[in-house]
Parts: C-alpha cells; sequence; structure tokens
C-alpha cells in the first residue's frame, strides 16, 4: 500500500497511448502521423494539417473543399456571445477573455454536451477550430474599441482571421497573400505536440466526461504561462528589456546565474536537445515576412540574431543543449505583422486547438479512464486535537 512511482514533471511517465504526434527530441524530429514537420509547412495548409491531425489522413482535393467548406460556415458565433466580451475590462489581457468566452461556448450548444454520440463529437471539432480564430479576433477589437468583424466565406482560413483583426467595417483592405501565408504557417506549426502541458490538462479534465468546450478552456488556462505558450510573448518583453545589443552578455550572465530567476526566453525544450524542427520553419518565415515588410533591418530583430549567436557558442547553452524554440521566431514574426505582444499566446492558442481536440477525440473515442495521478504525502502522521 502506498508505493507510487515518483515523477515530478512527469519527465518519464506516458500518461496514454496516441497516434497522433512522433517526437524524437534528441534528433530534433517531429512526425504528424509519420508526415515530417518540414513537409506539411511546405506542402500543406494548416486546414489540411487540422484534418490530418483530426482523421489520420492528409484530405483528397474532395475532402479538402468539403472540410473547408464545413469550417467555413461554422466561423460565425452566436450574436449573444458578443455580450459576454462587455463583462470584461477593456484593458482584460487577452488569455482571460479566451479562457472564459470558450468555456462559454458550452453553454450555447447542448448538443456537445452528449460526449458519447461520435457526431457531436465531431461537430464540437469543427465548431472550435471554426470559432477560435473569430473569438481571438473579437478579443482584439475589443481590447482596442473597434466593431467586431463578421468572418467572410470567400477567405481563406488565415485570411479570414487577419480581415477579423485588421479590416473595420469602414475600411476592408485585400489581405497580402505572404502574411496570410505566414499566418498559416505560424498556426500550423502550433498544430500538435503531443503530451505538452496544455495537452495534458485538455486530456485530464476530457477524462471527467467533461464537455469538449470545456476542455479546451482548461488547455487555453494551461498554456497561458510562460513556461508554455507565454513564452512568445516572453520573448518580446525580454527583447524589449535588454533593448541594445551591447546589452545582451549582460543578460546571458543573468540567465547562467542560479540565483537569478531570469531565464533566455524562447530558449530550451523540454522534450527537444538539438534545434526545435519548427524554429527552422519559423526562421524561413520570419526572413519571408521582414522582406515583404520591408523589415530586414529592423533592431530588434538584428539583436535577437545576434542573443541567438551568442548562445549557440556559450558554453553553459551548449552543455545544456538549449537552442532557440518554436517561440523564438513567432513573436518576431507576429510583432512584424502588427499583432500586439498580448496577443502572442492567443495566437498559439487558435494554432493549437486542432491538436487539442484531436487527442480529447482519440481519447473519448478509445479506452478512456478517468486521469487520478497519486502523490507522495509529506504532511504530519496522524495526531489529535
Ligand atoms: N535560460 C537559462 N537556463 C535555462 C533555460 C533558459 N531558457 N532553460 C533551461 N535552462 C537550464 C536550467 O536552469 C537547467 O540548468 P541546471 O541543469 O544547471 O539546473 C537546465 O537548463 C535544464 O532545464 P530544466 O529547467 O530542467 O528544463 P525543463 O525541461 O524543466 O524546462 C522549459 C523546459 C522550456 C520550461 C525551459 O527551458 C524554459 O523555461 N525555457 C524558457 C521558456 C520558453 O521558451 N518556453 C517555451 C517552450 S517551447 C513552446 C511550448 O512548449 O509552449
Amino acid at each position: 500500500e502506498g508505493y507510487f512511482t515518483y515523477d515530478p514533471g512527469f519527465v518519464s511517465t506516458a500518461a496514454c497511448e496516441s497516434a497522433i504526434t512522433y517526437i524524437d527530441g534528441e534528433k530534433g524530429v517531429l512526425l504528424h502521423r509519420g508526415y515530417p514537420i518540414e513537409q506539411l509547412a511546405e506542402k500543406a495548409t494548416f486546414l489540411e494539417t487540422c484534418h490530418l491531425l483530426l482523421f489520420g489522413e492528409l484530405p483528397t482535393e474532395e475532402e479538402k473543399a468539403k472540410f473547408e467548406d464545413i469550417i467555413t460556415h461554422h466561423t460565425m458565433v452566436h450574436d449573444q456571445l458578443s455580450d459576454f466580451f462587455h463583462g470584461f475590462r477593456r484593458d482584460s489581457h487577452p488569455m482571460a477573455i479566451m479562457c472564459g468566452v470558450v468555456g462559454a461556448l458550452s453553454a450555447f450548444y447542448h448538443d456537445s454536451l452528449d460526449i458519447n454520440d461520435p457526431r457531436h463529437r465531431e461537430v464540437s471539432a469543427f465548431r472550435l477550430i471554426a470559432k477560435i480564430p473569430t473569438i481571438a479576433a473579437m478579443v482584439y477589437k475589443y481590447s482596442i474599441g473597434q466593431p467586431f468583424m463578421y468572418p467572410k466565406n470567400e477567405l481563406s482560413y488565415s485570411e479570414n482571421f487577419l480581415h477579423m483583426m485588421f479590416n473595420t467595417p469602414a475600411e476592408e483592405k485585400p489581405i497580402n497573400p505572404v502574411i496570410a501565408r505566414a499566418m498559416d504557417r505560424i498556426f500550423l506549426l502550433h498544430a500538435d505536440h503531443e503530451q505538452n502541458a496544455s495537452t495534458s490538462t485538455v486530456r485530464l479534465a476530457g477524462s471527467t466526461g467533461a464537455n469538449p468546450f470545456a476542455c479546451i478552456a482548461a488547455g487555453i488556462a494551461a498554456l497561458w504561462g510562460p513556461a508554455h505558450g507565454g513564452a512568445n510573448e516572453a520573448v518580446l518583453k525580454m527583447l524589449d528589456e535588454i533593448g541594445t545589443a551591447d546589452n545582451i552578455p549582460e543578460f546571458i550572465e543573468k540567465a547562467k546565474d542560479k540565483n537569478d530567476p531570469f531565464r533566455l526566453m524562447g530558449f530550451g525544450h523540454r522534450v527537444y536537445k538539438n534545434y526545435d524542427p519548427r524554429a527552422k520553419v519559423m526562421k524561413q518565415t520570419c526572413d519571408e515576412v521582414l522582406e515583404e515588410l520591408g523589415l530586414q533591418d529592423d533592431p530588434q530583430l538584428k539583436m535577437a540574431m545576434e542573443l541567438e549567436k551568442i548562445a549557440l557558442e556559450d558554453e553553459y547553452f551548449v552543455k545544456r543543449n538549449l537552442y532557440p524554440n518554436v517561440d523564438f521566431y513567432s513573436g518576431i514574426i507576429l510583432k512584424a505583422i502588427g499583432i500586439p505582444t498580448e496577443m502572442f499566446t492567443v495566437i498559439f492558442a487558435t494554432g493549437r486547438t486542432p491538436g487539442w481536440i484531436a487527442h480529447w477525440h482519440e481519447m473519448i473515442g478509445g479506452n478512456n479512464r478517468i486521469g487520478r495521478p497519486r502523490q507522495l504525502y509529506t504532511g504530519e502522521t496522524k495526531r489529535d486535537l
């Protein structure tokens, strides 16, 4: 009695079986349903990747058209949902609103509460993939005091998101295809990453039979932290704090100092002990976007490159296999596109939604057993009052 494996931080515990994503952290390999992330980023769209994660295969042309049509026709949210926003302070952190509003979707789709019916589970998946970018853009519009923009059916997933973010009823500009492609890649590169903290949270919440909107809201909450999805926001804040390239050595020393809580944001990963394969693609996309926008000489970007170079040569980082991760470059791209820093983790959440929902789907459709970790009790032994 009382014998448990003690594994704080779950560094060596597999909590489930899964056929969705494979990672070899030593070699820097990431496969979705067997396909390397680099090939998906090159040849597939985010929505094709969503289909792959959810159903196990990339869609045929016919399936692709059908899937895109379904997602397009689920992008609107109930108008009453917009009332929820007005209960939040205008200066709320966007992730605070996301947690609440996504969870509130449960109140609008009662059929989704019946998780035992596979058709209901499927439609919940479509609703979440389709509506999260709409809600994300509403969060931004609310923060700047502009009217919410309705989605447009003739636009692609990423174009639609940029349209709802940056257009206004007074002026609708065409979406720049290079930026739309970059946005699509950012979503795609975040689409899934096996049992990370937020996905494990979705699985644990889902294992109780909670509805999918509540589970995804739990995932959004877990993603918020700076050690996870909050890192892309933290990278930009860190670059602001460093200020100029000549301050880099001082911050490198701070990062190495065990008595200083400062860490180099966008560096290191629990699983990758090699270059994060997503970071490579993200860097390439970063170059494309900066060239398109004529920002190649952006001083902050130059500083980021300098920081990367110095860190990659420093013995401390080399010895611990600390490489730039996906969030190091995504923040720079999002800033160049004009997305405010506080929205970065919301973008991550939008991209990660198909991964969360694919894991929830796999779990509920399989041999689900409630997740219930045990503990090593370290408190008082029995005593009397
Ligand atoms: N700066 C300085 N030192 C670091 C860093 C860093 N960014 N990351 C790890 N280390 C050190 C750490 O202090 C430890 O040193 P020692 O062995 O001397 O005590 C060693 O490297 C191993 O680190 P760890 O904390 O045991 O590793 P972990 O797997 O628990 O943490 C991590 C992984 C991602 C939380 C951590 O690397 C970190 O805080 N990075 C910065 C935040 C970040 O960029 N997060 C995004 C992760 S990728 C996207 C996502 O998953 O959401």
